[in-house]
């Protein structure tokens, strides 16, 4: 029977790479080539999370590269926050310290690697070299005879951009990731904010469930009504289902990014958790003191 709720869901896809190899460019290029027509020259992207479509209606969530440590506090805290993680190499640059640590990160979750070798437009661009530097991270690409899908890509010139996002989807076909959109909600915050005007603001990616407006909401030691639900391009939503990134209003306080959300069925459980998990900080700082 539970079985029976599960649905297809969007993949959520991180970027990770070393520093300048073109992780934010990349991921401009994909969602301006993405933008519907009339929303071009527009692009605002409110929230450090983003849903592009193909044409055949498929999606792909992104998560705009948070800095490693918000990614260590999710791990840390034992989060799974992305399914597939698409590693950028530039390819006049070739495997550098960051880049081993991104390829650890997605070996420690245990999340397939696709590998982006950007600034192929670049003269002094050798991918060949990007292909044999991965070798000795154990990546063995496909034109290596190896299994990890690989797309030579430059960012500036949007050249096969395409061919990502087909991978991307041919990665996540093999997943067969699923999700039971008729629970309560549960999810990841990946970053929040306080500002002036809107108060407390977390930009929240639902893992399982459907978050509604009205919902009782329960982040680490911070809870509310949701008031509002926005998505990517700053729109009132009334709903958002599993993989749907979204900007939550509504909080009594900024919780955390790599806090874990759930709905609870009332004010009273709410405050019963938030109440607990304030205790047992204080306890801990604490005890951290009296040493
Ligand atoms: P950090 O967030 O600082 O780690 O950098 P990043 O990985 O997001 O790189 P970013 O997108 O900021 O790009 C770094 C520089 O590389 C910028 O000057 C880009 O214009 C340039 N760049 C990115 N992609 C390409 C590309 O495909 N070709 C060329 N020639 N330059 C690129
Ligand atoms: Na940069
Ligand atoms: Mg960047």
């Amino acid at each position: 029977a539970d079985d029976a709720a599960l649905e297809s869901r969007a993949p959520v896809v991180t970027i990770m790479g070393h520093v300048d190899h073109g992780k934010t460019s990349l991921l401009d290029a994909i969602r301006s080539a993405n933008v519907v027509a009339g929303e071009a020259g527009g692009i605002t992207q409110h929230i450090g999370a983003y849903q592009v479509k193909a044409s055949n209606g498929d999606k792909i969530t992104f998560i705009d590269t948070p800095g490693h440590e918000a990614f260590t506090a999710m791990r840390a805290r034992g989060a799974k926050v992305t399914d597939i993680v698409v590693l950028v190499v530039a390819a006049d640059d070739g495997v550098m310290p960051q880049t081993v640590e991104a390829i650890n990160h997605a070996k420690a979750a245990k999340v397939p690697i696709i590998v982006a070798i950007n600034k192929i437009d670049k003269p002094q661009a050798d991918p060949n070299r990007v292909r044999t530097d991965l070798l000795s991270q154990e990546i063995v690409v496909e034109s290596m005879g190896g299994e990890t899908l690989e797309v030579p890509v430059s960012a500036l010139k949007r050249t096969n951009l395409d061919k990502l996002l087909e991978a991307i989807h041919l990665q996540a076909e093999i997943l067969d990731l699923k999700a039971n959109a008729a629970r309560t909600a549960e999810g990841i915050v990946i970053e929040a904010k306080l500002e002036r005007g809107r108060g407390p603001v977390g930009t929240v990616l639902v893992q399982r469930g459907t978050l509604h407006v009205g919902d009782i909401i329960v982040a680490g030691t911070a809870w509310g009504r949701v008031r509002a639900l926005l998505d990517d391009h700053g729109a009132n939503i009334d709903t958002a289902g599993p993989s749907v990134p979204v900007e939550v209003l509504g909080f009594d306080a900024a919780p955390e990014a790599g806090d874990q959300f759930a709905v609870v069925e009332n004010e009273a459980r709410a405050r019963e958790l938030t109440d607990y998990r304030v205790r047992k900080r204080r306890e801990t700082l604490g005890s951290a003191g009296s040493k």
